[in-house]
């Protein structure tokens, strides 16, 4: 009969033998659920023959990079790497305002860092890689061979699709039978600290998608403080697990404000939190006023270079999650 617990035992005896007594493999980690999940059955399988791979793009959340790093090492033991990548990544943003193009720069550079990342393993470990890893589920392949092609796609969700095609690396998709609320259940049981198997969502291209108009450093910073605040204030309120999904936006747009006695024409940050079961549509969530109150306050008082916030109450559709 199907359990969990047979789930587990089934999958790491048929890695052992797919993988064999030296083959190595490697995978890239995010920090949300799926991809620590597949990391967490492939390190209990085969050890440190599992190479997890984390590529810092520059556009991760406030202090998100060290997080992972801590989780995913001293607390479930894996082997990873982190390949801090951001100047590469902000470089080639430069001056790119276009959301599709963004995406793409973004989806392109990860794929050229993990295969240069995963060439120095396999090299350091005598050409024993065969493997990669990927955190595919179910709803993911179901949505692949239903992909009606480009006239459908309202934005490209790039998430390592094109990462096997220049690597001679053959596949082990360990999820790939599961939907999201087993892969939670699996990593629970597997020690997977509950803050990680609840993580909302957060996309590929990061906040480079929630910064509106160019991405630079300063930008990035401003954006990452707003958001901080504005999740650590949901957590704080008990409404993280209530939420589907929430984030800041920073908009390129300046408004006149006033501190103290002076003016000030700084930029305006947007929250959005939606409520969703599929993301397919989605409606904005209801918060009570005192609490936007306080993080309206905060992200003011607190985040330099912003003078406003505002709130989106548009629902999915007409408006997507993300505003790019
Ligand atoms: P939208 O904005 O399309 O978002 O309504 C639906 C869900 O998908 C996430 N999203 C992405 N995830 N790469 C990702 O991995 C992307 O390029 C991307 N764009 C949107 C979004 O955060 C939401 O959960």
């Amino acid at each position: 009969n199907w359990t969990m617990e047979n789930f587990i035992d089934t999958e790491i005896e048929r890695i052992r033998t797919l993988v064999g007594p030296t083959g190595e493999v490697i995978g890239a980690v995010s920090g949300g659920v799926d991809s620590t999940v597949a990391a967490k059955l492939l390190n209990t399988a085969i050890g440190d023959r599992f190479h997890a791979i984390y590529v810092d793009n520059g556009v991760m959340r406030l202090n998100e990079t060290k997080q992972v790093y801590d989780t995913l090492t001293a607390g479930l033991g894996i082997n990873l790497k982190i390949v801090d990548a951001s100047d590469v990544f902000l470089g080639k943003l430069k001056g790119v305002t276009d959301p599709e193009k963004k995406r793409k720069i973004i989806g392109n550079t990860f794929i050229e860092v993990f295969e240069e990342e995963s060439a120095k393993l396999d090299a350091a470990s005598g050409g024993k890689i065969e493997y990669l890893l990927q955190g595919t589920l179910y709803p993911d392949v179901i949505e692949s061979i239903s992909f009606k092609g480009p006239s459908q796609t309202i934005k490209t969700h790039h998430n390592v699709g094109g990462l096997l095609e220049n690597m001679k690396l053959k596949l082990i998709e360990p999820l790939r039978e599961l939907f999201k609320d087993e892969v939670r259940a699996l990593g629970t049981l597997m020690g997977i600290p509950e803050e990680l198997v609840w993580r909302h969502p957060f996309p590929g291209p990061g906040i480079a998608i929630r910064i509106l108009g160019e991405v630079t450093p300063s930008q990035v910073e401003i954006a990452r403080k707003a958001d901080y605040i504005f999740i650590e204030e949901i957590r704080k309120a008990g409404l993280y697990n209530k939420i589907s999904q929430a984030f800041a936006c920073l908009l390129p747009v300046k408004s006149v404000g006033v501190m103290g006695d002076q003016r000030t024409y700084e930029q305006v940050i947007a929250l959005r939190a939606i409520e969703t079961v599929d993301f397919m549509t989605a409606d904005w969530y209801i918060f009570e006023a005192n609490f936007l109150k306080t993080v309206s306050r905060r992200i003011v008082n607190e985040v330099a270079g912003v003078a406003r916030v505002v709130y989106d109450i548009t629902s999915k559709p007409p408006a997507t999650v993300e505003w790019e």
